[in-house]
């Protein structure tokens, strides 16, 4: 057995981890299992129709990565829910109750934030007027789903390091008016060798010799190697005239996803269904974003596919990634299958700004501002509960962020000076460089909720603020 030394050595986290040993798992030179799956869910603990209870527990977990290519396996001393990365899914109906006993295991305080659901401010899991839940502590969330689509929990609490780790899972709200596809298959992705400070390494399993990881990757958004739920490059089994319902979540700190979408119908963004299917050859993920796709495996589909990405300025040189491989079985014809879109034309932009946020910063200095401020240290606009709001967010910097907002969705007015065609409705909308997007709020939502960043670095280095409704 070879020692491996684990350097923690951010120089920004939280407690320092000694360095230590791992051993080197035994090789037994046969290929490993690597089919991709959903992750498991959550139980349900209470019985009760309208009522979900489940339990999470934030703790270590020391996980493998296996590359199919090379053999060589990744060991990572990170961090899970319930012991598994992605996290449970958590499953509801639109109208559940949910309520959630969190349990934190780690050393540190660590919190779990609903990205995207419209929760009580108490239960939204920021540290702006608490301390989070103490290392050993437990907190019970409890709120309805009202919201219907693909949503995640995460921690809002040193969480550039602790998302990095692992701490990241699904939450699907259902429509029972929605048509159930063949299949849902829920794909969380990750970026491998995302953040130079994370406490991982390769082994080589024939030699058990340990290398660094690449450290190039992901410093502009390049994922460098995709995971999928925890998987480099997994197979997929899909059957031949199965509809499957592709429920997709970029959980990465800082990697945009430019997926190749052709012939997958999208279904939804953030926020449920779409007024209308949108067939996009590509499409991005920035971090923290969601989509649904309606996958009708055939022939010619052998792989999904992801492009090259560079956040300082989108299409870049490399090779196309296979995210997954298909293993197509039977003969038969895809099926088409039809989702009920209801096309609600968008709001006119009324022209006035209620709140401007001008996102600016430099990656040399990895310095990171909105209005020049830097979090806590913000200037905090004030909504009236009910009024509706327009929100303005501009990028002066030289690369792309997904702008994120807490406590209510919104809807997109125009991206780049470009109004949508239909209604859309979304929760982290990326904001291109030199670009703007106009967005509409409804006050409905009392509490300070943050607005920020989803590069998790850069919300880490101040590009967060507040937004009060009262
Ligand atoms: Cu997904 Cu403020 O977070
Ligand atoms: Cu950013």
């Amino acid at each position: 057995m070879i020692p491996l030394l684990l350097l923690a050595c951010s120089p920004h986290t939280a407690p320092v981890q000694e360095p230590h040993e791992t051993g080197v798992p035994e090789d037994t030179g046969e290929p490993r299992e690597n089919t991709l799956r959903s992750p498991a869910e959550a139980e349900d603990l209470d019985p009760a129709e309208g009522l979900v209870r489940v339990a999470l527990s934030a703790g270590s977990l020391r996980r493998e990565i296996w590359d199919p290519t090379t053999g060589r396996i990744r060991v990572v001393e990170g961090y899970a829910f319930n012991g598994q990365v992605p996290g449970p899914t958590i499953r509801l109906q639109k109208g559940d109750i949910l309520t959630v006993d969190i349990e934190n295991e780690l050393d540190q305080p660590t919190t779990v934030h609903w990205h995207g659901l419209s929760v009580p401010y108490e239960m939204d899991g920021v540290t702006w007027t608490n301390e989070g839940i103490p290392a050993g502590g437990s907190f019970q969330a409890v709120f309805t789903a009202d919201e219907v689509g693909t949503f995640w929990y995460h921690p809002h609490h040193d969480s550039d390091r602790q998302v990095d780790l692992g701490l990241y899972g699904v939450v699907i709200v259902e429509d029972p008016a929605e048509p159930a596809a063949d299949r849902e298959l829920v794909i969380v992705l990750d970026a491998d060798a995302e953040d130079p400070d994370s406490e991982s390494t390769w082994e080589d399993t024939q030699t058990g010799v340990g290398s660094d990881p690449d450290l190039t990757h992901g410093a502009h958004g390049d994922a460098g190697s995709w995971l999928l739920n925890g998987l480099l490059a997994p197979t997929v089994e899909l059957e031949v005239g199965e509809r499957v319902r592709l429920r997709l979540l970029n959980a990465s700190n800082s990697a945009y996803a430019w997926l190749d979408t052709t012939g997958m119908p999208v279904l939804a963004r953030d926020q449920g269904l779409l007024a209308e299917e949108w067939l996009p050859e590509r499409l991005l993920l920035a971090p923290g974003d969601r989509a649904e796709l309606l996958w009708l495996p055939g022939p010619g589909g052998e792989a999904f596919q992801a492009w090259p990405y560079d956040r300082r300025g989108g299409d870049t040189q490399g090779p196309v990634q296979d995210l997954a491989v298909v293993a197509l079985r039977g003969d038969g014809r895809a099926a088409s299958m039809s989702f009920p879109h209801v096309f609600e034309a968008p709001t006119p932009d009324p022209g006035h700004t209620d709140v401007l946020w001008t996102f600016q910063g430099e990656e040399h200095t990895d310095t990171w501002m909105i209005n020049g401020e830097q979090y806590p240290d913000v200037t905090i606009p004030v909504l009236a509960y009910g009024q509706e709001a327009i929100i303005e967010v501009r990028n002066l910097s030289a690369t792309e962020h997904p702008f994120h907002l807490h406590g209510m969705s919104f809807e997109v007015l125009s991206e780049g000076g470009v109004a949508p065609q239909a209604r859309l409705i979304e929760d982290t909308v990326n904001v291109p460089i030199h670009s703007a997007v106009r967005l509409r709020v409804l006050a409905t939502n009392r509490g300070d909720w943050m607005a920020h960043c989803h590069i998790l670095p850069h919300a880490h280095r101040g590009m967060m603020t507040v937004l009060r409704v009262e």
